[in-house]
């Protein structure tokens, strides 16, 4: 084995590593604009991550490779704001703001008045303070010390360890950028953390096909995450940071609001790029407007515009009163809602059997269209909003376009309904009877051969994210089912043009279409059949996962529940459900009918993981939790070797109660020693902390 390189160069290369990956993630989520690919930028890191592994003791808290670390044992403990983190006043139209301009204007006498205008981000605030790194005297820049969450405004919950996931939150800033920017080394940056529509729709798509309730909204999810006491969680939901102001010992920073963004930016910061000086009512409405137009565009909800007076010294004359600043407010939007009538509640059944309550409404027209149909979710939501057939409710369509019943409306105008509903007892479709598990909000159609669940699961199998069957429809579906054509997704391999242009309205040019598209979708490959075959909890996540750990469907089918238990986001549930799904014979005649039409059930498989790529690691005494043969297991998992004797290849020795003379034999050779919190550190790609 060659010698180690010296000291001086790894520490080189580690830090020249970590520059470049800072870099990268600035570009890519800070900036919108990457530069290289997702497999260079893991090279970079699994580089980084080895480097680290070899030296531990150079690991610093500020690493890339150090965002998901430790979880707080228990519950997140509270702390006290530098200074409080108030609310705003609010505004509801044009008039509103005059009256405040007004009082602005009065009050700041002659000093300078004009108003930043920034977009109110729908999601929640936190506070960031930076302190100097270890050694305050080296100018050596300043590091994440805390993430605090508004809470009651006087003390947050402190959320740090997962706020660190964020990426676009700089886990450092040099010395040269805080010097530039003329500010000291522990500095406070205040923003609002958000969840974009697309991870939120990610996430509850999940959720969904997981069995667990949808969060209602990206804010209340935003929320949620970041309360989640398992940091690798939230380093997956992808949530993103804009800052929005910067404190120096507990004051707003001297130079102005827009100093502050242009400030943060320089500082590596996300700042939303809308945003705007203004002076006049006018014109505030007008960038108002320009808000509100793009609001279904931006990727991410926002609720209203917030004005903040520019000028630092005006912002002081100005002062503050109990809950707010009188320097700025919030232009709030309205919610788009309607009143309209519920008609009836129709239940429709899915393609796991679950019923869906629907309120049919008479239509109304909001927010540019019309809305005849809402879904009411579960028995317990109709409960809740104490909802009869007859009555009048409020729909409203927030930033995204699903209509949402909100409440009932009871007044002269509006009398109540007299139709109590209650959830059939059978199956709408089928006359089966539905069941409803204890704990579970959903009642189901027990019968496996509904008709319903089979439509359902075809429309499913076509969908644009599954096979991505184009002109696979309901009225086709419909059809297909009617003429006893289809009996399951494989049928539809076996389809033929003279029974498609038999179809109403299939000529012999669209069924040939037809045919085409079921042929292409053959190609899917592996992760889009196992969507597309409906298990319990297989969301699109667990199926690529699935798919590039086992690589072909009978690798899959012949997993026992450890082996699936091995991929990543895979516990008892879903591997229990996979094997269930997999032991029915008419499930497994099923994957046999669709690989003898020819459908492609393979994908390509990862590389395993590299983790622990080129260490070599002996065990020796008791570990506290894992048998040898699991720690064995494990290390090779992620790419490691294990030996039975310490020599001098050996990177790490694992030492447990009563280790023997291999602990004293690589004390000898000053192998690193680390226990088991240390190894499962390392498989987690952290530095043990030992
Ligand atoms: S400034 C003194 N700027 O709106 C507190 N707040 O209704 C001033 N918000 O708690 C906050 N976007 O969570 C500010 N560009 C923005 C904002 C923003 C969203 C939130 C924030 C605040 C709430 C007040």
């Amino acid at each position: 084995m060659s010698e180690p390189a010296p000291k001086r160069d790894v520490v080189r290369k580690i830090e020249k590593l970590r520059e470049e990956i800072r870099r990268h993630e600035h570009l890519y989520y800070v900036l919108d604009k990457p530069e290289i690919g997702d497999a260079e930028y893991d090279a970079l890191m699994n580089e980084l991550k080895k480097l680290e592994a070899a030296h531990p003791e150079l690991v610093t808290p500020d690493s890339p490779t150090q965002r998901v670390g430790g979880k707080p044992a228990e519950g997140f403990k509270k702390a006290q704001h530098s200074r409080p983190m108030l609310s705003l006043d609010n505004a509801y139209n044009a008039d509103e703001l005059a009256d405040w301009d007004r009082r602005v204007h009065e009050l700041a006498g002659a000093l300078p008045v004009e108003y930043t205008a920034e977009l109110k981000l729908d999601g929640l605030s936190v506070a960031l303070s930076y302190q100097p790194g270890p050694d305050p005297n080296s100018d050596s820049g300043a590091r994440l010390t805390m993430g605090l969450t508004r809470g009651d405004g006087q003390t947050g919950e402190d959320v740090t360890s997962n706020i660190r996931t964020i990426r676009s939150i700089p886990l450092s800033i040099s010395a040269a950028k805080l010097k530039k920017a003329r500010l000291p080394q522990s500095i406070e940056v205040r923003g609002e953390v958000v969840m974009p529509e697309a991870a939120f729709q990610r996430l509850n798509e999940e959720r969904e096909s997981e069995g667990l309730p949808a969060f209602v909204n990206p804010r209340n999810s935003a929320a949620g995450t970041l309360r989640t006491l398992e940091p690798s969680i939230v380093a997956n939901r992808r949530l993103v940071f804009f800052a929005y102001f910067l404190l120096v010992d507990g004051e707003y920073f001297a130079a102005g609001q827009t100093a502050t963004l242009d400030t943060l930016t320089t500082l590596g910061f996300r700042v939303n790029p809308h945003r705007h000086l203004v002076s006049t009512v006018d014109e505030m409405m007008k960038f108002i407007d320009k808000a509100e137009s793009q609001r279904a565009t931006l990727g991410y909800e926002i609720d209203g515009v917030v004005l903040k007076v520019d000028a630092h010294a005006t912002q002081q004359r100005l002062g503050y009163t109990g809950r707010a600043p009188r320097w700025a407010i919030a232009y709030k939007f309205t919610a788009k809602a309607g009143i309209t009538q519920v008609k009836d509640i129709t239940v429709q059944v899915g393609r796991t059997g679950k019923l869906t309550p629907v309120a049919e409404l008479a239509p109304v027209f909001i927010g540019g269209t019309t809305v005849s149909r809402a879904t009411l979710h579960n028995a317990d939501f109709i409960l809740g909003l104490g909802l009869r057939i007859g009555d009048y409710v409020k729909v409203e369509r927030g930033g995204d376009v699903i209509p949402k019943v909100v409440e009932v409306i009871e007044d002269a105008d509006h009398p109540r309904g007299n139709r109590e509903f209650s959830f059939p007892l059978v199956c709408p479709e089928c006359h089966s009877k539905v069941v409803r598990e204890e704990g579970e909000a959903d009642y189901r159609c027990v019968n496996a051969n509904c008709p319903a669940k089979l439509r359902e699961t075809l429309l499913h199998f076509a969908h644009r994210g599954v096979m991505n069957i184009e002109g696979l429809g309901e009225a086709v579906v419909q059809q297909l089912l009617d003429r006893g054509l289809v009996r399951s997704v494989a049928d539809l391999y076996a389809l033929t043009e003279e029974q498609l242009v038999g179809l109403d309205r299939f000529a012999e040019k669209s069924a040939r279409a037809l045919l085409e598209q079921i042929a292409g979708s053959k190609r899917a490959g592996l992760a889009r059949v196992l969507m597309g075959l409906g298990i319990r909890f297989v969301g699109e996540r667990t199926a690529e996962l699935l798919a590039q750990e086992f690589g072909n469907i009978d690798d899959l089918m012949n997993a026992n529940a450890e082996q699936l238990e091995r991929v990543e986001e895979v516990g008892p549930r879903i591997s229990q459900a996979i094997l269930e799904f997999f032991s029915t014979a008419a499930n497994q005649a099923l994957v046999k009918s669709l690989k003898d039409a020819g459908v492609d059930m393979t994908a390509e498989k990862k590389q395993r993981s590299a983790q622990l790529a080129g260490l070599t690691f002996v065990l020796t005494g008791t570990l506290p939790t894992l048998t040898r043969d699991e720690a064995k297991q494990k290390i090779e998992a992620a790419g490691g070797k294990t030996a039975g004797s310490v020599s001098k290849k050996t990177s790490y020795v694992v030492a447990g109660e009563e280790a023997g003379s291999k602990l004293d034999k690589a004390r000898e050779l000053k192998i690193p020693e680390i226990d088991e919190a240390g190894l499962l550190a390392l498989l987690a790609g952290q530095a043990p902390s030992n």
